[in-house]
């Protein structure tokens, strides 16, 4: 990859402000279902503290519409974090604002930080440049993690780098390293197995893969869709509305 990581450069005091994708299924009592998109964050959260930095966590959860839908708040997250890492994991009930400054202020090589839901925030899905720099603040250097994310241009992924400098996480390498190789010169049969809710978010990935895959497998929830714009009955399976048409 010809883009820096956190292994080139140096962390030692620093306080890092890393966007992780922590958009993660919960049941009806809040407990988490599949803790797989945190875990895949702990080789790069464990090398920035083994390397003397102060992690600051930056992530949404779901699409708030309003304000503040506790469904969708962070903290939900901190118990299972705190386990994972094997150590405190403090929480800051905004994203911005006097109570994460100082939290962040105060947060010491090898402490983590959680922040509130990004998305409680309008101004994050609109890159809006104010709020990046008000997150910016709280760092020295901004780390990507969030690969899930990277299709999205918002103020934590897109903006904050406008202010500090931002380097890769080992899971963004990873899946960015992993993706070119296959594409550029893939192994056949070349079969691309793509799973998610939402067609919309994919159609233009497929789009791209189509001439270069001998097959595409299509699962997850986003399977349904395709099946609805066959004309098969999909019973109260989810199905994106206005996008069978896409799915054919
Ligand atoms: C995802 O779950 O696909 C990512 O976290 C992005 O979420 P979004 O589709 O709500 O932007």
């Amino acid at each position: 990859m010809d883009k820096k990581t956190i292994k080139d450069i140096d962390v030692k005091g620093k306080k890092v402000f890393v966007r992780v994708d922590y958009n993660v299924p919960f049941d009806e009592h809040q407990n988490i279902t599949n803790d797989t998109r945190m875990v895949r964050t702990l080789p790069t959260i464990n090398y920035l503290l083994d390397h003397g930095a102060a992690v600051i966590l930056a992530c949404h959860i779901g699409r708030p519409t309003e304000a503040r839908e506790p469904q969708f708040s962070t903290k939900h997250l901190v118990k299972h974090l705190g386990e994972l890492l094997k150590k405190e994991v403090k929480w800051a009930s905004d994203c911005v604002g006097e109570e994460a400054e100082k939290l962040a202020a105060d947060l010491k090589p090898g402490e983590v930080l959680l922040l509130e839901n990004l998305r409680y925030h309008k101004a994050e899905k609109k890159n809006d440049p104010e709020f990046a720099k008000q997150l910016a603040s709280l760092a020295d250097i901004a780390v990507d993690d969030a690969f899930g994310v990277s299709h999205r241009a918002h103020a934590s992924n897109a903006g904050v780098p406008k202010y500090i400098e931002c380097v890769a996480g080992f899971l963004m390498e990873k899946e960015i390293n992993y993706i070119g190789k296959t594409m550029e010169n893939p192994q056949r049969p070349f079969v691309a197995i793509i799973g998610g809710a939402k067609v919309s978010d994919k159609i233009g990935v497929i789009s791209n893969m189509i001439d270069k895959v001998d097959t595409i497998i299509i699962g997850g929830g986003m399977a349904h869709t395709f099946d609805a714009a066959k004309g098969l009955p999909i019973g109260s399976s989810l199905c994106e509305e206005g996008q069978e048409a896409a799915g054919s």
